[in-house]
This record gives structure tokens, C-alpha cells and sequence, in this order.
């Protein structure tokens, strides 16, 4: 029988490639929902392509644009078109579909996550943010969520169904990103496409950037303590430019168990859509040949030129409120970054920032939403007023 499934973020990285396994297994999924942002034409020609009963844009000023692109692309389309956050909303909590597939970039992947998981579903994420901001709003429902992203794939197969008091330590891999082997006097020089550039993945911008920070460790080092119920002394990052091991376990008998693979999403992808069964790779050409492994680096991080990593774990142990502010904080320095307004270094710098104005506040610990949004507001708006007040007070 078909899964029916409701994806949110289809135009992406992620979600582009969810799309790609659905492809490949003809008959086996069947696309109910397609959730996107702004890029319309993409979506229209998905529409086009899995007919589903209906779609989702950001913004209601598009509808006219995206109607005309559904004329060309999607001429049978005659489902409902949904708007904005209540329109993510209203396809994550729909009949249309038991599955959702999350592959939101930020905190827009939280609501949908967490209304999908009140309404009874499954879900598999890619969202880092959602552990990131409201881990403990998540918690209760963890039977029902997967993840997608490789490392917490990778741990997952690891653990299969062992105690958490089986664990001694979660080994999380990173590749150090494209500034692994750069002195703290060149990172001051690095420009915005330097940083688009990662050496083992093609990814979202947001990702790509928090890669080359490796404050995107520090966001999995967070995802990794909600979803696998770990304290933060016992996550240990280890850096490994091959991005050949994905991560792994080490247990309290001494054993270490460790996922491989060759770089390519697909494989977390369908892994966590077809679990617990297991299917041959979408993409046979994209294997990795063990026996051609001649070498594998295995580090520590450098916390003095990648601050964020520490900046996470001090987050993640002051609980979810500073984690929600560590991450708008975040979410706007990359965006300044990627307007070219702040350079590389200046990112580390305002995260701090904004972590310690938030110690001085006194928040709740376990944010309900609402809080979350309002801590992520404020984070915002500290980091824009932090990197140049005079805009920050035009803009507001
Ligand atoms: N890419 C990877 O290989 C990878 C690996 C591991 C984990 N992840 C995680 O997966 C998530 C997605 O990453 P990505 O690289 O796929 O990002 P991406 O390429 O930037 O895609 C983000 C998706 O979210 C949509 N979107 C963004 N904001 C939205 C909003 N407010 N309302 C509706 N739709 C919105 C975008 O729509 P439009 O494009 O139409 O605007 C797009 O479909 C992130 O949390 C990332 O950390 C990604």
C-alpha cells in the first residue's frame, strides 16, 4: 500500500531530494501535501509532477504569480492553495496523509512539527532548529519522530533499540567545513563564497554557513541531547573531513559502534522513509568502496577558531530558553552574513553576545511556544542592533 505524505520544504535541499527517493520507488509513496516557501516555479513543476491534493507558499502576495506558473506546470491542479505559517499548520495536521516530512530551513520547522505530532503523526525531520528551540515540546512524542539529518541517522542506527544507560558516549562527527585547516588570521579575510563552499555536501545556504562556523555541530550537539536523551557530557564531537563515518556510539562495555556511508543525503532520506525495512541506495553510482579507504582523520575541534561549538554546549546546559535565543541569534547573524553585511568572524561574536545579555534575563527554562517565539524575536533583534544600530532602528 502507498504511504501518503505531506512534505514541508519540497523546493529545498532536503525536500528536493525527498522527492528524488519518491521518484525511484514508483507506487511505494504517494505525495499528498507539498509545503514551500518562495520559490514558486519549483513548486508549480512538482505540482505538476506528484499531484497533490494541495500546496503551501509563504506569502499571499504570490498566490498570483503561483496560480500562473500551476497553468503551466500543473494545468489539472484543482486542490486547495494554503498560505503562510497557518498554511504549513493546516497541512501538517490534515487528513491527507499519516507521513510528514519535514525539510524546513530555521525556526519555521517547529509549529508544523509539533502540530503534525499533537494530530497523531509521524514525522521525519531534517530540522535541527526544532530540537534546537522546543527539544522539550518534542520530547513526549519521540516514539513517532525519525531523524533525517545524517549524524542523528547515523546514531539512530546505531542505537537501534538499546537503553540509554547502554550509552557512555555519542561520537558526532563533523567535517570541520571549508575553514578546517585555516589560522585564526586568515579566517578574519574569509569572503561569502568561501563559505558557500562546502568541501563534502551541497546544501541550503543557512546550512552551508552554520557549516562553516560549525555552529551547525553545535546545533546537532543540542538536536542529539533531546533526541536521544543524552546529557551534554556525554555528546563528544570529533571532526573527520571525510564525512565518511556519519557518527556513532560508544557503549559503556567499551564497545564503539560507527555508521559509514558515502556523502549523499538520500541515503538518511530513505532510511528513515522506509524504516525499518531497508532498500538498495537510490543512487547505486554513489557507493562507498571500504577496501578504497586507505586513511580516516578523526580529531578534536579546534573551540578557539570554531567558538559556536562551545557556545551551544553552554547553551544547551542554561536549558531550552537560551537554546531558542542561541538559535535566532544565529538565524540572523547568517542572514547578515549572507547580505553581506557583517563579516565571517563577526558571527561567533554576536551569538556570544546575545547568549550573555540572555543570562541577565530571567526565562523560563522549558519555553512554551509562544515564549520560544518571543526569545527568538528578541535574539533577532539584538544581533540586528549589535551589527549596525542605525539599520536596526530604521528596519525596527
Ligand atoms: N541540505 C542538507 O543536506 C541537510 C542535511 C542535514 C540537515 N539539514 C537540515 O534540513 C533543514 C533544511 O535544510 P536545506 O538545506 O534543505 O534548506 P533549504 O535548501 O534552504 O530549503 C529550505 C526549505 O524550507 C522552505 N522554507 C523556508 N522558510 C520557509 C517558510 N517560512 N515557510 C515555508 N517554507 C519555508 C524553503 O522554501 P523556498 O526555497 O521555496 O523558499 C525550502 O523549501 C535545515 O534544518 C538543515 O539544517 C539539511
Amino acid at each position: 500500500m502507498s504511504q501518503h505524505i505531506a512534505l514541508l520544504g519540497s523546493t529545498g535541499s532536503i525536500g528536493t531530494q525527498v522527492l528524488d527517493v519518491v521518484r525511484h520507488w514508483p507506487g511505494r509513496f504517494t505525495i499528498a501535501a507539498l509545503g514551500a516557501g518562495k520559490n514558486l516555479e519549483r513548486l508549480a513543476q512538482q505540482t505538476g509532477e506528484f499531484h497533490p491534493r494541495c500546496i503551501a507558499i509563504q506569502q499571499e502576495s504570490d498566490l498570483p504569480a503561483l496560480r500562473e506558473l500551476l497553468n503551466v506546470h500543473a494545468p489539472a491542479f484543482s486542490g486547495e492553495i494554503l498560505v503562510g505559517k497557518a498554511g504549513l499548520n493546516a497541512i501538517a495536521e490534515s487528513s491527507v496523509s499519516a507521513l510528514v516530512i519535514v525539510g524546513l530551513v530555521g525556526l519555521a520547522g517547529l509549529e508544523p512539527t509539533l502540530k503534525a505530532l499533537y494530530a497523531g503523526k509521524r514525522v521525519l525531520t531534517a530540522n535541527k532548529e526544532t530540537f534546537v528551540t522546543g527539544g522539550h515540546l518534542v520530547q513526549p512524542y519521540l516514539d513517532r519522530v525519525i531523524p533525517i539529518d545524517s549524524e542523528h541517522a547515523a546514531i539512530h542506527q546505531c542505537l537501534k533499540n538499546e537503553p540509554v544507560k547502554a550509552v557512555k558516549h555519542i561520537l558526532l562527527t563533523a567535517s570541520g567545513g571549508p575553514f578546517r585547516t585555516f589560522s585564526a588570521a586568515d579566517m578574519q579575510k574569509v569572503t561569502l563564497s568561501q563559505a558557500l563552499k562546502h568541501p563534502n555536501w551541497v546544501m541550503g545556504h543557512k546550512i552551508t554557513i552554520d557549516s562553516a562556523t560549525m555552529m551547525n555541530k553545535g546545533l546537532e550537539v543540542i538536536e542529539a541531547h533531546w533526541l536521544f536523551g543524552v546529557s551534554y557530557d556525554q555528546i563528544q564531537v570529533v571532526v573527520h573531513p571525510e564525512s565518511m563515518i556519519h557518527s556513532g556510539v560508544e557503549f559503556v562495555d567499551g564497545s564503539i559502534l560507527l555508521q559509514m556511508g558515502a556523502p549523499d543525503m538520500r541515503g538518511p532520506i530513505q532510511y528513515a522513509m522506509t524504516y525499518p525495512e531497508r532498500l538498495p541506495n537510490p543512487e547505486p553510482k554513489v557507493h562507498l568502496d571500504f577496501l578504497s579507504l586507505s586513511r580516516l582523520n578523526l580529531e578534536p575541534p579546534d573551540l578557539e577558531r570554531f567558538p559556536c561549538i562551545r557556545l551551544a554546549y553552554e547553551a544547551g546546559r542554561l536549558g531550552s530558553g537560551a537554546t531558542a535565543v542561541l538559535n535566532g541569534a544565529d538565524e540572523m547573524a547568517v542572514q547578515l552574513f549572507l547580505e553581506e553585511q557583517i563579516d565571517y568572524c563577526a558571527i561567533p561574536k554576536l551569538l556570544e553576545a546575545a547568549l550573555n545579555a540572555h543570562r541577565q534575563e530571567s526565562t523560563p527554562s522549558a519555553p512554551s511556544l509562544s515564549d520560544i517565539h518571543a526569545l527568538d524575536d528578541w535574539a533577532r533583534r539584538f544581533v540586528r542592533e549589535q551589527a549596525n544600530p542605525l539599520t536596526a532602528r530604521s528596519t525596527g
